[in-house]
């Protein structure tokens, strides 16, 4: 996963250990962005928001070159670790230059809340033909968690946001048409519900994949805050048995530049 972004992950509100102990699902999950990627031996790959470079390691394996970027320096260094070759870049400012084959993305476009700069960065970054194929929340994504998140921000702090600055989730047709006049023709794309068992619980998935929103809030009303969204939540996202499902709506495409 992870956010070579910016603005919304941002900083270094990331902590790598932190990540693998609650979200460790989402590079887990990343195997049909994989297969759509279908990473050949040589390729020159760049992993946009590479987080802690497992999938990074998956492109590797493939016998893919691949760099990695990520906008935490938590992250890289334990994409480093892995021994991936990764970089510390804002994903709305890629630099590259016609060096890479590919472009693959898993669960980090939604931090990037500039579309058309990420875009544009790609395919600078691309080869002629060259193509960029991602996943990250669409729209609905999270819809239950963001509405109670944006409830309980304004009803119990009043604090008045729609969290738009801190979450891109578009629908095909708008990430579709963005990707179009970026100079891309769009193969496929389509957005996929896929309601995601959380094992770690709610609370642990907000204080992980929602602090830049909780960051809105002062650091001690953060877990009262927490547990207030997660008791909205769980008629909806928790089961009998007190297991937590996040109702995350994927958006999976597959470009080629022009
Ligand atoms: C996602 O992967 O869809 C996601 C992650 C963190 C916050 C919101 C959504």
């Amino acid at each position: 996963m992870s956010a070579a972004s910016g603005e919304g992950r941002g900083s270094d509100a990331w902590s790598a250990a932190n990540y693998a102990q609650n979200a460790r699902f989402v590079s887990d999950l990343g195997a049909p962005v994989l297969a759509l990627l279908d990473p050949r031996p040589g390729e020159d790959i760049l992993d946009l928001g590479c987080g802690d470079g497992v999938l990074s390691l998956r492109l590797v394996e493939a016998g893919a070159r691949v760099v990695g970027v990520d906008a935490s320096v938590d992250m890289v260094a334990a994409a480093r670790a892995r021994g991936i070759d990764a970089r510390l870049a804002d994903g709305h400012a890629l630099e590259f230059e016609r060096a890479f084959d590919g472009v693959f993305s898993n669960a980090a476009l939604h931090w990037m809340t500039r579309p058309d700069a990420v875009i544009a960065g790609v395919a600078r970054a691309l080869r002629p033909g060259g193509r960029f194929v991602a996943e990250f929340g669409g729209a609905g994504n999270v819809a239950a968690i963001r509405t109670a998140i944006i409830s309980v921000l304004l009803h119990d702090h009043g604090i008045e946001t729609t969290l738009d600055d801190i979450w891109y989730f578009p629908t095909e047709g708008e990430h579709r048409a963005r990707l179009e006049a970026g100079g891309f023709e769009v193969e496929e794309i389509a957005l996929i519900p896929r309601p995601t068992p959380v094992s770690a619980g709610i609370e642990a998935w907000l204080a992980t994949l929602a602090a830049p929103a909780l960051g809105l809030l002062p650091a001690a009303r953060r877990a009262a805050a927490a547990a207030r969204i997660g008791a909205l939540l769980a008629p909806a996202l928790r089961d009998r048995e007190g297991n937590w499902r996040a109702d995350y709506v994927r958006l999976r495409f597959r470009a080629r530049l022009r």
